[in-house]
């Protein structure tokens, strides 16, 4: 089978977020499961320099005004088509915006991503026909509406995979006419959403299926509370929305061997941990005692409930905790934990940046990784947390719901827990959280029965991989009686 993966970003080649770790993990997984896939991405500046064994496949003299190559190529070890249209992807800044804010045409950049992909799903470039499309977040979310508009023999089917329903790629209704779909496409059942172009709406429309990072999510999306305006549509379509839980690139992120860690170790040589711990402490200038170290890497924003563990970091301290910090996002929330800092040296240190080996080191070193997410589509940072056994604290949303055992009275008793759960996400539920993992923490027994659990759970792609390749074959109608994964 082949699969045509569309995304605005893909690890390593460009990172902002999870999404980026997705589909950077995506090929593999499911190529262990008899799946080729390539993959579609704009052509930055930091995918371009890294392209090798180019062959051009499509040419166009105006593609969103201007010319422009598609590459068939290879970077870091993905098989990659490129978009080079520098000028929709040369810039300096990041894949969505620079210094000033968001690019004030990313309408046309993820159009014309969208574009190049129906066009590839079908068969523009000689030799390559998919059998499947999918396609990620709202920059690929005008694909399945271009090939569901594109009339004719129409062999692919296509899949929208929603990492964020927060981002939908609204846009005015004057684009429509430069978007090259014919008139009846704007309308309530193509791409029209409250009288302007909404892609991500576009694509949970026209797509054969709708998928989502975990079943939790899948079934929160369907609400008022958390469907950011897309829920009617969403329940509309639930008999093909599907939740498929995220895994982790468990070679990348392997405590054994992992490269950015000052000492590796595995469950058998746990104590060589506390060296990461050290390093942590020395690099964030924190006094060392005998209290839990907590972490935290993230965008910081609202969505991530950062303003309500900023108003938790004086209990936390006075409870006997520490704390580091790794993240970049709103000022505020940037200001909030520089602040934070400055209240408590030695016990809180905060690193303003984007920094992809300390967010290893501190999964490495920390003895709590928390995530207090307001929503979360499914979240990484617990799982990498709890392959390094980073005991993870997080609210019950989403896919953090589905992946943390809570340390309950029957769980602990029953020695199955992983983590501490909160809910409502709020600094009342947070602060008991918080204080729950320091009297773990000090219960030396429960504690590291909680971290083994939690190092031995499975965070890997191929059992999420199989119910990919179960809804790719259904929807070619090749479901195979054999099959027992659900989805
Ligand atoms: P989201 O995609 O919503 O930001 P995820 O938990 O799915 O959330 O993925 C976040 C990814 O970005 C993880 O790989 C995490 O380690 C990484 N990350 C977030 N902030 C930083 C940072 N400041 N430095 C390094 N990595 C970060
Ligand atoms: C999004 C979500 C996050 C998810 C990631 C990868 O960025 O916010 O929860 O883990 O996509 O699917």
């Amino acid at each position: 089978m082949d699969l045509l993966s569309v995304t605005s970003e893909i690890y390593p080649l460009i990172k902002t977020g999870g999404l980026a770790d997705v589909a950077g993990a995506l090929p593999a997984a499911l190529g262990a499961h008899h799946v080729a896939v390539k993959t579609l991405v704009p052509g930055y500046p930091q995918v371009m320099s890294q392209l090798r064994d180019t062959q051009v496949v499509i040419e166009y003299e105006d593609l969103f005004d201007g010319s422009a190559r598609i590459l068939a190529g290879r970077a870091a070890g993905l098989d990659l088509f490129v978009i080079d249209a520098p000028h929709l992807y040369n810039r300096e800044g990041g894949p969505y915006g620079g210094a000033s804010g968001d690019y004030a045409d990313n309408w046309k950049r993820y159009a014309g991503l969208s574009f190049v992909a129906a066009e590839l799903s079908r068969g523009k470039a000689q030799g390559y026909e998919p059998d499947v499309m999918q396609a990620h977040d709202w920059q690929s979310a005008l694909a399945p509406a271009y090939v569901a508009y594109g009339g004719g023999r129409r062999k692919a089917k296509t899949v929208m995979t929603i990492h964020n329903l927060a981002f939908q790629g609204q846009f005015g209704r004057d684009i429509f006419w430069k978007l090259q779909l014919p008139p009846e496409a704007f309308s309530m059942s193509g791409v029209e959403y409250y009288g302007g172009v909404g892609f991500l709406k576009a694509g949970i429309q026209t797509a054969d299926a709708v998928t989502t990072v975990s079943p939790t999510y899948a079934a929160e999306i369907r609400t008022r509370e958390f469907g950011m305006g897309l829920d009617g549509l969403l329940n509309v379509r639930s008999d093909r929305l599907h939740g498929i839980l995220n895994g982790i690139d468990t070679d990348a992120w392997d405590p054994g061997t992992d490269p950015f860690l000052h000492a590796n170790y595995r469950l058998s040589t746990i104590k060589q941990r506390e060296e990461n711990k050290l390093a942590l402490e020395t690099r964030f200038g924190l006094n060392r005692d005998d209290g839990p170290l907590f972490g935290l890497v993230s965008r910081l924003t609202w969505q991530k409930g950062i303003d309500i563990l900023s108003s938790c970091i004086d209990p936390l301290v006075n409870a006997g905790g520490r704390l580091v910090v790794l993240g970049s996002g709103d000022d505020t929330l940037e200001s909030a934990m520089a602040s934070a800092a400055w209240r408590h040296p030695g016990r809180v240190g905060f690193e303003r940046s984007y920094d992809e080996p300390l967010s290893h080191l501190i999964q490495g070193g920390v003895d709590a990784i928390l995530v207090p997410s307001r929503f979360e589509p499914c979240g990484l940072t617990q799982l990498f947390g709890l392959r390094y056994g980073a005991v993870p604290v997080v609210s019950r949303v989403g896919g953090l719901a589905d992946t943390v055992i809570d340390a309950n009275l029957a769980a602990v008793e029953a020695g199955v827990a992983t983590g501490v759960q909160f809910s409502p996400v709020s600094q009342h539920a947070l602060l008991g959280a918080i204080n729950r993992t320091i009297a773990l923490y000090r219960d030396e027994r429960v504690w590291s029965r909680m971290r083994r659990n939690g190092m031995k759970f499975d965070v890997g792609w191929h059992a999420s991989a199989a119910k990919y390749v179960k809804l790719f074959r259904e929807l070619l109608g090749q479901a195979t009686e054999d099959d027992d994964s659900d989805s």
